[in-house]
């Protein structure tokens, strides 16, 4: 009979599921994180500087709400106790002043580790620590944890990920737990339980087509989302990393193209330029309120590529109230002369009204056939509108 009771409790605590806050990310989260554009060289000064600046430019107010610190935040060793310490030269106040100071101006504040021993930059890891790490984030107030995939040794991603899921949802403070873990082992399939969305691919850089064992251009790691929109909704999307929008490697027609198709992708938008020295075209880009509406369209649905041919790209999303995105995508080296006859789209079922949202301006109707020259790596961002009675 003990030896039965015993089975039980072992097979009930086997069985407990993931758990995760519920409703902490119902469109994908938008932000701007500090790993792009300075990698380790983070500091409060900067945290605070950024701040300021999404504030005045109107980046927050366009939604770009959590600002995350990334890598290089910590103290090289944990204190005597076993606590994570910031760095206390760079963050001489502390991860909660931070967090007030973050609270106080209308953001939200996301922070840095990782599943293994170390970060991927040495700083200490989070492996054996998960509860008491957990509690130490929500002491600081911290919403979002981005938590990465470097020197994991043998682990096993899912059973790790789920370790620091659990000791999040045990600590009790609502924080959006972002998975860092590159795709290697398809989080998508086990993500969803644990998590509010997780990495696709490696790291992106700033470039259209360059790729080294590290990183690699955002049009590589466009190709590798195809497929998984079925994955992601509300509360669980695909990452398919952080914007390089307005960094040195990206023409501005670039960034363009690179923020239009992350929107397409219902992408956490986690802007990554020095957005103090931002020039003003790339402002446009990321404050572009239609082109977030894409993104953040309530259906939460990602969208998907309907079509390619060598330098040509058709990515779709259904969006909510029965309108549709259409992203155009020239991906060749020369001018794109893109003609497209309506009913070639299936799932456009009637007449739609075209808002060209780059333009933003209406430019008629599905009835009459499209046309534009599209100049290489730009693209052409629609939104379509059912016509009713009266239009
Ligand atoms: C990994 C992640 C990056 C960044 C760095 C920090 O490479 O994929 O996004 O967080 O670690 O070291």
């Amino acid at each position: 009979m003990k030896k039965l009771t015993f089975l039980i409790v072992l097979l009930i605590s086997c069985s407990v599921h993931a758990q995760k806050f519920q409703g902490l990310a119902p469109t994908p989260p938008m932000g701007w994180n500090s790993w792009n554009s300075f990698q380790v060289n983070c500091s409060e000064q900067l945290i605070k500087e950024t701040a300021r600046a999404l504030i005045k430019s109107g980046m927050r107010d366009a939604g770009y709400t959590y600002i995350v610190v990334d890598d290089g935040w910590e103290a090289m060793e944990r204190d005597g106790l076993g606590n994570l310490v910031p760095d206390p030269k760079r963050f001489p106040s502390g991860m909660k002043a931070l967090g007030d100071f973050l609270h106080s101006n209308g953001f939200k504040f996301g922070i840095h580790n990782c599943a293994g021993r170390t970060t991927c930059s040495g700083f200490p890891g989070g492996r054996g620590h998960e509860f008491q790490d957990a509690r130490t984030y929500a002491s600081w107030g911290v919403d979002y944890l981005k938590y990465d995939w470097c020197d994991h040794g043998t682990a096993n991603a899912e059973e790790t990920y789920k370790t620091m899921g659990d000791a999040l949802f045990a600590a009790g403070r609502p924080i959006v737990y972002s998975l860092c873990e590159w795709g290697n082992n398809q989080p998508w399939l086990w993500g969803p339980k644990m998590a509010h969305l997780w990495r696709t691919t490696g790291d992106i850089t700033d470039c259209y087509s360059c790729q080294d064992v590290y990183a690699t251009g955002w049009k590589y790691i466009l190709a590798k989302q195809d497929g998984l929109e079925k994955y992601a909704g509300p509360d669980h999307w695909n990452d398919p990393d952080m914007l390089e929008v307005g960094n040195k490697g990206l023409s501005m027609t670039e960034s363009k193209a690179h923020f239009s198709l992350w929107a397409i992708l219902a992408a956490p938008l986690m802007a990554g330029n020095d957005v103090r020295k931002m020039s003003s075209d790339v402002r446009e880009i990321l404050t572009n309120n239609e082109v977030i509406a894409v993104d953040q369209d309530s259906l939460g649905k990602q969208g998907y590529k309907f079509m390619e041919h060598p330098s040509k790209e058709i990515w779709v999303k259904e969006l909510s109230n029965g309108e549709w995105a259409i992203c155009f995508f020239n991906s060749g080296d020369d001018v794109l002369k893109m003609r497209v006859h309506w009913a070639y789209l299936p799932f456009l079922k009637g007449t739609f009204q075209i808002r060209d949202l780059w333009q933003k301006k209406g430019i008629g109707k599905t009835d009459a056939d499209f046309s534009a020259d599209i100049p290489s790596h730009d693209v052409v961002l629609l939104r379509l509108s059912p016509v009713k009675q009266g239009d």
